[in-house]
C-alpha cells in the first residue's frame, strides 16, 4: 500500500505540473473519474471506475451501489453558485463515494476545481488539521456547518501558489495516511 500511494503521490505532482489538471472537467462525474483514473492508473485495478459493491466506513454506509448512478447524476446537478452551495455538493459527492478506494485524494482535488472556477479560490489544506478534517467530513452528512466553518476559514486566493498547491497534495495524502519520507531511508 505503502509504495502504491507514493506512486499516486508523484501521479498527483504530475497533475499539476504538466498543466493536465486544466483537461479535467469541473464539478462533474467525469471529472470525478478523470482525476481518479490519473491518481490511480496502473495502482488501482479498477482505476477511474464507479464501484459496484457496497462499503461503509466508521458505521457509515455509503451510497447503494445499485443506485449509484442516478446518485451521481444528482450530485453533479446541484448547484455551486457560492461556497455554501459547493460544500454541500462535496458533502453529497463523499455520501456517493463513487469509487472502492482513493475517494478522499481524488475528491479534495475535484471539490479545488470548482472553487477555483466558482470563486477564484481554493482551500489551503496545510493548515486544515487532520483529525479536525476526518472529524468534519464524518459529520459532514448529518450536518454540514462543521465542515463548512473549517473549510471555509481556509481558503485562499492564491490560486496559482506553487507551495500551496504542492503542501495541499502532501497534506491530502497525510490524511489518508501516507507521509512523504516516511519510506526512505
Ligand atoms: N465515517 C465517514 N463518514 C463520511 N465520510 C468519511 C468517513 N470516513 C472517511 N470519510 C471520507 O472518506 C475519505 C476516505 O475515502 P477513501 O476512499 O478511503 O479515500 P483515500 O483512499 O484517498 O483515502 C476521507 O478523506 C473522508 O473525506
Ligand atoms: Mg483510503
Amino acid at each position: 500500500m505503502k509504495n502504491m500511494d507514493k506512486e499516486s503521490l508523484s501521479k498527483a505532482y504530475r497533475l499539476f505540473e504538466s498543466g493536465d489538471i486544466d483537461t479535467i472537467e469541473v464539478g462533474t462525474l467525469m471529472g470525478s473519474q478523470q482525476l481518479h483514473k490519473y491518481l490511480f492508473d496502473g495502482l488501482l485495478a479498477l482505476a477511474g471506475k464507479i464501484r459496484t459493491n457496497n462499503i461503509s466506513k466508521g458505521g457509515f454506509r455509503f451510497a447503494t451501489a445499485l443506485y449509484l448512478t442516478e446518485a451521481l447524476e444528482k450530485v453533479e446537478q446541484m448547484p455551486e453558485a457560492n461556497f455554501e452551495e459547493i460544500v454541500a455538493k462535496y458533502v453529497e459527492m463523499n455520501i456517493v463515494h463513487p469509487f472502492m478506494e482513493g475517494n478522499g485524494r481524488a475528491m479534495r482535488i475535484w471539490l479545488d476545481l470548482i472553487l477555483k472556477k466558482q470563486l477564484k479560490q481554493v482551500v489551503n489544506w496545510q493548515f486544515v488539521d487532520k483529525t479536525h478534517y476526518l472529524q468534519a467530513m464524518e459529520r459532514s452528512p448529518i450536518n454540514d456547518l462543521e465542515l463548512s466553518t473549517l473549510l471555509g476559514s481556509n481558503l485562499t486566493n492564491h490560486i496559482s501558489d506553487h507551495e500551496i498547491v504542492f503542501k495541499g497534495i502532501d497534506q491530502s495524502y497525510y490524511y489518508e495516511g501516507y507521509e512523504k519520507g516516511s519510506d526512505e531511508e
